[in-house]
C-alpha cells in the first residue's frame, strides 16, 4: 500500500492511500504542503522513450533486496526505461562511485536506496549539479545534507519509526508487557536500522516491565544475525524476547536459539520486520510471532512518480508506503504476500 505525504521525513502531514493502483490514482489527485516540482530548481526529467535510469543497488545478500531489484527489472520494459543496474556489495564507497559513474554515463534519471543516511547524501547533491533528477526508494538521506523537493524529487518508502512502534506494541502483548530483550539492531548509520530502533525503543521505554538488556547490530544479515544472537544469549542466558530489525536476522536468532537449547516462540519471543517468504513460513512454524511488512516493490511507483515528474506535476516529498502485518492470526491467508 502507498500514501502521499505532503512533507519530508520528520515532518507530520500525509494523505493515506491505498495499494499500487491507488497509488498512480492518488498521484493524479492534486494536494497541498511540500512538493517538488519540475519548475523547481530541480533537474528536468525529459519525457523519452527509452528513459535511461541508474538504478544503483547496496547490496543482494536477502530476499528483499532481490524482490527490490526485481520490481524495477520488472517494470523496465512497462515504462520504457532502459536500466542501468548495479550492486554495491554491502559498501558506501562503492555505491557512491557506481552512481559516479553513472552520473558520468549521463543517465536521464537515477534512481537508489542510498545505504547508510550521510555518506550518501553528497552523491545526491553532485546528480543535481550534474543535471541529473533523483528519486530516493526504500531508504532516505540526511536532510541536513540533502532536502528531497530541493535536492532530489522525492523519497518513495515506508515510515520505518511506525514500523517499530508496530513491532513493539505486538511484543508488549505477547509478553503481557514483561520482558527482557535482546534487539539486533539493522547496518549502522542506515536510515532503517535508525528510525526502526527509535520506533521499538519509544514503545519499549513507556512500558516499565520491558527492559532491552542488549542492542548490537547484525548488518540486515542472517548470518551476522546468528553470531550476535550467539554471543549475547550467552552474556545474557535470562533473555525472553528478540526484536529483530528485519526477517533475516530474526531467522539467524531462531537458529542460535535452537542451538542453544532454546525453543524460539516458546522459551523467547520474537518480533521483527519485512515479511519475506521466509519469515511467514517461520511464523507458520510458531518459532517466529510476527512480522511487519515491509514493501520492497518500489519499481511501479518510482515509475509512476517519474513520468508524472517529467509533465511538470507536483510530487509530494514523501510518498508514503504503508505496509501489513503478519503473526500466527493471518499468516496462513496472506502467503500470496511473501517474497
Ligand atoms: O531498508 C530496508 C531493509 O534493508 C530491509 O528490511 C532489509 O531486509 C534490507 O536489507
Amino acid at each position: 500500500m502507498a500514501s502521499l505525504n505532503t512533507q519530508s521525513r520528520g515532518h507530520a502531514r500525509k494523505q493515506q492511500i491505498r495499494p499500487l493502483a491507488a497509488s498512480l490514482l492518488a498521484l493524479a489527485i492534486g494536494f497541498g504542503g511540500a512538493v517538488a516540482h519540475a519548475d523547481d530548481a530541480l533537474p528536468k526529467l525529459p519525457s523519452k522513450t527509452p528513459l535511461k535510469v541508474g538504478f544503483a543497488q547496496t547490496e543482494s545478500n536477502n530476499p528483499w533486496r532481490l524482490a527490490e531489484t526485481k520490481s524495477f527489472k520488472d517494470v523496465a520494459a512497462k515504462c520504457g526505461w532502459q536500466v542501468v543496474m548495479t550492486d554495491a556489495n554491502g559498501s558506501n564507497s562503492k555505491q557512491v562511485s557506481d552512481i559516479q559513474s553513472m552520473i558520468a554515463q549521463h543517465v536521464d534519471l537515477l534512481v537508489f536506496p542510498p545505504r547508510e543516511e550521510k555518506p550518501l547524501a553528497p552523491i545526491v547533491l553532485q546528480a543535481k549539479k550534474a543535471g541529473i533528477p533523483v528519486i530516493l526508494v526504500d531508504r532516505d538521506v540526511d536532510q541536513s545534507v540533502a532536502k528531497a523537493g530541493r535536492d532530489y524529487i522525492t523519497f518513495i518508502g515506508s515510515d520505518f519509526i511506525d514500523q517499530g512502534h508496530r513491532a513493539a506494541d505486538w511484543l508488549v502483548t505477547a509478553t503481557g508487557g514483561k520482558a527482557k530483550i535482546i534487539e539486533l539492531e539493522g547496518t549502522t548509520g542506515a536510515s532503517a536500522a535508525n528510525d526502526r530502533k527509535k520506533g521499538f525503543d519509544e514503545v519499549i521505554a513507556k512500558n516499565s516491565g520491558m527492559t532491552i538488556i542488549a542492542s548490537q547490530s547484525g548488518d540486515f544479515a542472517r548470518d551476522k544475525g546468528r553470531q550476535v544472537m550467539e554471543t549475547l544469549l550467552q552474556a545474557h542466558p535470562d533473555v525472553t524476547a528478540v526484536y529483530a530489525h528485519n526477517d533475516e536476522m530474526a531467522l539467524g536468532a531462531i537458529a542460535a536459539i535452537k542451538a542453544a537449547g532454546k525453543q524460539p516462540g516458546k522459551d523467547i519471543q520474537i518480533v521483527t520486520i519485512d515479511g519475506t517468504k521466509g519469515g511467514m513460513d517461520a511464523i507458520a512454524a510458531g518459532e517466529l510471532g510476527a512480522s511487519v511488512q515491509s514493501s520492497p516493490f518500489f519499481g511501479p511507483l518510482a515509475c509512476d512518480v517519474a513520468q508524472r515528474y517529467a509533465k511538470g506535476e507536483k510530487i509530494p516529498t514523501w510518498v508514503k508506503v504503508s505496509d501489513r502485518f503478519y503473526d500466527k492470526s493471518n499468516v496462513q491467508q496472506s502467503m500470496q504476500y511473501g517474497y
